[in-house]
């Protein structure tokens, strides 16, 4: 098909949110078509099909079938879109953004909480919920696959998507991503790993080149791209703009092929960030299709990559066929396309209940909160974001289907009690405010946007006045903070209580209504630590981040120290550290116990211990196990690396017994020798706590 014909097949029907329409293609199975067309025969496995429609293909064809568009037109909806060749029966291919729900610039869809909120919950319940609903929205609204999970590692906290991962560590952020996509994909939509790999930065996204030494490499940024490869088996992985030690990301035989597909066994298909192809030849090194079209999968610059000897018609032939082949797995050909209004409650509801479970309750001095019915009477309320959903930008644009407030659900919940409202820019007039009300709520609030990084973790200065002022007349203030990344906060130490509610998306009123009344409990823990100012980071020269010159070579020199690692490794003490997070009642855990004190390379370590909830109130609690390998021929180890945590569900004085079993990968560390993840022989440390800076109980174990 020549690229005027493929022109005049994009387009079937322009579709609202409300619009019912069933989209039947035209090319049904059907006697006749399944001899004139047998890759329309459904007892062949997808890879049979998709082979048998590759050698039906003509060049131009299979051509058309290596890149998508992003214009908006006549059809589905659609972040990217690969037109339809109906003389084929090859179906529309539509694809939307992303990792906070469908955002497509036109339908309304649930826009959930930051990926980093969900995350946050330290619950593959909950990531696995948001990809469920998210899929099935997609599915209503005609799209094939969504281009999420994102969960690229928040190597420094000025990272400007930090929002849109799941924070610093890579096995939190592997177990996530899997649970995301198992959610997405059981609603019938394919789901895309993005940004593969090393995409760590804004500042000269399109074009920086991440230097990274081979072992951090794998050990954290590959990592949880390999363990959702492993485990939920995504039908895409998106391709970063970025280069990795001097290749593009879409160019990159190492990680695309020799890794991905290779040594992890991704069958799925490749697809750019939006643009991130820089040569033809990115087709021979594993890039499958390049979105929206520039100029690498023109057909005049295929044909000649051809005529010169760059690429093969069987390296076409391939990536056509991984990418037809999952159009099969997800039943795309087969299905009719049933378009139909979103399920809008449903959304809401998930998207509040995520909402809840990721906020991470920071301070909660003489037990100020939960709010009671009984002692607040008088609320003041300050600042816009208590005003308006807070949500991402970028990929995670949602329009949403609907949306509530902070001060409107505050005010509801409040039974009757004085709720007043000021924006709190008159700093006087906020604090003569405050003094009236028995309790003062400060909003706060900071950008983190895709396309720039952020400056500093320093909220602006107005926000820390008005707290400091509020704080200063009423003791029982309390600081609500709507943020995607850690901040600074120079008043803490003034303030009765802090809830992180991140940036909670459409329903995030009434969760942070119901966490400040305790109609749920808080449960969240952090998955980035919170330094306690501005360059308390790993990577914190600017040769590592964002990189000399302009953002241009960032150098991971810190390695392995990313995160926690980093902080514990160099004796620095955070504001908040990793893996923390209060709840309205408490725990205690018992001794943890290991059935074997010792083992062989490959076996799992199962840790015993039980948790009790010694409060008052039914709430979670997540113990986490850290472990410190052996450090033995001069490789530096990180003292702890998380290796398993468990969200538990506990009446008052309820008692769990609850066993976690170490997988031998996360004993494992990158050998540059042997070219893969290598058990070391030796003593390893096993940590049980409730963060990494709280970890009483030890035990030891033997790797024989
Ligand atoms: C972003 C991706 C996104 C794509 C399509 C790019 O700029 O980096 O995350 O999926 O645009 O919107």
């Amino acid at each position: 098909m020549s690229t005027s014909q493929k022109k005049t097949a994009r387009g079937l029907f322009t579709l609202g949110i409300a619009t019912v329409i069933a989209l039947t293609p035209s090319f049904t199975s059907s006697a006749a078509e399944a001899s004139s067309r047998p890759w329309m025969n459904t007892s062949l496995s997808p890879e049979q099909r998709a082979a048998k429609l590759v050698s039906a293909m003509d060049l131009s064809q299979k051509i058309h079938m290596l890149s998508g568009t992003k214009l908006t037109g006549p059809h589905t909806p659609a972040t990217g879109y690969i037109p339809p060749i109906p003389e084929l029966g090859i179906p529309e291919f539509v694809q939307s953004d992303g990792p906070a729900g469908v955002r497509n610039g036109k339908n309304h869809a649930t826009k959930f909480p930051a990926p980093l909120t969900y995350a946050s919950s330290w619950d593959p319940a909950i990531a696995g919920l948001e990809g469920r609903v998210a899929g099935e929205e997609a599915r209503a609204l005609g799209t094939d696959q969504l281009y999420g999970p994102g969960f690229n590692i928040a190597r420094n906290p000025l990272g400007g998507r930090g929002f849109e991962y799941y924070g610093e560590d890579p096995y939190l952020s592997g177990t996530m991503a899997t649970a995301n996509v198992k959610g997405m994909q059981s609603a019938g939509v394919i789901a895309t790993l993005k940004h593969y790999v090393t995409n760590n930065q804004e500042t000269s996204r399109l074009i920086s080149n991440s230097e990274v030494p081979e072992r951090a490499l794998h050990e954290i940024y590959m990592k949880p791209f390999e363990m959702a490869v492993e485990q939920a088996h995504p039908g895409s992985v998106m391709c970063s703009y970025n280069s990795i030690n001097g290749t593009h990301g879409c160019s990159n035989y190492y990680t695309l092929t020799k890794y991905l597909r290779h040594a992890w066994g991704f069958n799925g298909y490749v697809v750019t960030d939006f643009p991130a192809s820089w040569s033809t030849e990115d087709y021979k090194n594993g890039l499958n299709v390049e979105m929206p079209q520039t100029f690498t999968s023109l057909e005049p610059a295929v044909r000649l990559a051809l005529k010169q000897g760059r690429l093969s018609e069987k390296d076409i032939d391939a990536r056509v066929q991984e990418t037809l082949t999952v159009m099969f797995r997800f039943g795309i050909f087969d299905r009719t396309k049933n378009i139909h209004p979103i399920n809008v409650d449903r959304g809401d509801t998930a998207a509040q209940k995520i909402a809840e479970q990721g906020a991470v309750l920071l301070k909660n001095q003489n037990a100020a909160l939960p709010l009671s019915d009984k002692t607040a009477r008088h609320i003041a309320v300050f600042g816009d974001s208590a005003k308006f959903a807070v949500g991402g930008g970028g990929s995670s644009n949602v329009k949403p289907t609907k949306t509530d407030t902070a001060l409107d659900e505050i005010t509801k919940r409040s039974h009757g009690a004085k709720v007043t409202y000021s924006l709190g820019t008159d700093l006087q007039k906020a604090a003569r405010e405050a003094k009236k009300a028995d309790t003062a709520i400060v909003f706060v609030t900071n950008l983190t946007m895709e396309a720039a990084d952020r400056p500093t973790i320093k909220l602006l200065p107005h926000q820390n006045k008005l707290i400091e002022k509020v704080a200063a007349a009423n003791k029982n203030t309390i600081v609500v903070v709507n943020t995607g990344g850690p901040i600074a906060m120079p008043w803490l130490n003034n303030v009765a209580a802090v809830l992180n509610m991140w940036q909670p998306g459409q329903a995030g009123g009434k969760a942070t209504a119901a966490l400040l009344y305790g109609d749920v409990n808080p449960s969240g823990h952090l998955t980035q630590t919170f330094p306690q100012e501005d360059g308390q980071w790993p990577a914190n020269t600017r040769e590592q981040f964002p990189g000399k010159p302009l953002g241009l070579k960032p150098i991971y020199s810190e390695g392995v120290f990313v995160g926690y690692r980093w902080y514990v490794a160099n004796n620095q003490i955070p504001l908040f550290p990793f893996g923390y997070g209060l709840s309205y009642t408490t725990f205690a855990y018992g001794t943890p116990r290991l059935y074997k004190t010792s083992g062989a390379k490959n076996a799992p370590i199962k840790v015993t211990f039980t948790v009790t909830n010694t409060g008052k109130r039914a709430g979670a609690t997540v113990p986490q196990i850290y472990i410190g390998k052996p450090s033995q021929q001069g490789i530096p180890v990180p003292p702890k690396e998380l290796a398993g945590f468990r969200k538990i569900y506990l009446c008052p004085g309820e008692t769990k017994t609850v066993t976690i079993t170490v997988e031998p990968r996360q004993l494992a560390y990158w050998n540059t020798q042997a070219d893969r993840f290598v058990v070391m022989p030796g003593l390893y440390r096993i940590y049980l706590g409730s963060n990494v800076n709280n970890t009483p109980s030890m035990v030891t174990y033997t790797v024989r």
